[in-house]
């Protein structure tokens, strides 16, 4: 069972359009991280805690593109270096252990990624690129986030799930006499499982529903997750080429806590005045399912396939599971190794 944070994975942290001067704390199993850009525009990630008494370095500030404590100035360069101890006299030497640990940061898909483990960071899963369509003028952004009461493993497999829609989702609820869930084949790489399902369309009181016809009463959905905290879900209504896209990472801030950011795309009624109904719908579903998923025990999902009793209709949480899986041995062997 995962309960400490996966390691030599990139994590997708922050909005790269969020990120800017001002620095932004990010946490991530109760590991604490700072980001801040640089003049340059380039992307920096520290440890948040100052090696001198332990203040947060978030709630300080840049200066000549170091980071400086808010506790008693000392100042940090990108490489994690204190370069200012203003309380010193003139001519004392910096201590070496005055340093903060520096992460590698890459930014893609609208997202910064933060880089977390020991191997380097090239012989690892590489950062997956699934947004082609963020920058296409055809299609419209909105970005969101939300706490879930709910232990990350839960919220990626509400994310996969194809059978629940007709029990938790109101617009769904006049389905439940076609609940079954055809037979669905599901793709695998070593980080990654992706399928694609046929579901009813939901009854919900979108703008959509006026520009879907009666006869479009299903749509095609694929679904992907992406070690660690990927999901990627693709609902093609079967009208016009109508799409709709929601990409979300679900970082574990705690065992009980996951921070999920996203991004919903659309390339119908890409005006601004719809992207309020986009925002709603994404928020209702998230209180729709945190309701139920929080409820869950144990509070990571188990991997081991005793403990609970997948069918069919689960078979994308199940090739989940066998990542998961793949994923804790391979971190038990290098464990054993050390
Ligand atoms: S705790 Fe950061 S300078 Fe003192
Ligand atoms: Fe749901």
């Amino acid at each position: 069972m995962l309960t400490t944070l996966p390691t030599n994975f990139w994590y997708a942290v922050e909005f790269s359009r969020n990120l800017t001067h001002t620095p932004l704390p990010v946490t991530l199993m109760g590991q604490q991280y700072v980001l801040y850009r640089d003049s340059q525009g380039r992307a920096i990630a520290l440890s948040n805690q100052c090696p001198h008494r332990g203040a947060a370095l978030h709630r300080g500030w840049v200066e000549d593109n170091c980071l400086r404590c808010p506790y008693h100035g000392w100042m940090f360069d990108a490489s994690g270096t204190c370069v200012d101890i203003p309380a010193d006299l003139p001519g004392v030497p910096i201590p070496k252990r005055a340093k903060v640990a520096t992460y590698p940061v890459q930014e893609q898909d609208g997202m910064v990624w933060l880089y977390v483990g020991e191997t380097p960071e090239t012989a690892v899963a590489p950062i997956p690129h699934l947004l082609p369509e963020l920058g296409d003028p055809k299609w419209r952004a909105v970005y969101g986030e939300y706490t879930w009461n709910a232990h990350y493993t839960r919220v990626i497999e509400s994310n996969l799930d194809v059978s629940h829609a007709a029990f938790v989702h109101p617009p769904f609820y006049g389905n439940r006499d076609r609940a079954a869930v055809d037979e669905y084949e599901v793709t695998t790489t070593p980080y990654s499982a992706t399928a694609t399902v046929k579901a009813p369309a939901p009854k919900r009181r979108t703008f959509l529903k006026y520009l879907l016809k009666e006869e479009n009463r299903y749509s095609l959905t694929t679904i992907t997750v992406y070690l660690p905290t990927i999901n990627r879900i693709e609902i093609d209504f079967g009208f016009r080429g109508y799409k709709y896209i929601y990409y979300t990472t679900s970082l574990p801030v705690d065992e009980k806590t996951t921070l999920a950011k996203y991004i919903g795309l659309r390339n119908f009624l890409t005006f601004p005045w719809a992207d309020k109904n986009s925002h709603d719908n994404a928020y209702k579903t998230y209180i729709e399912d945190q309701e139920v998923v929080q409820t869950c025990t144990p509070l990571a999902a188990p991997t081991d396939f005793q403990q609970e009793l997948l069918v069919a209709s689960d078979a994308l949480i199940i090739a989940y599971r066998k990542l998961l899986r793949q994923y804790e041995t391979s971190a038990a062997r290098s464990l054993s190794a050390v």
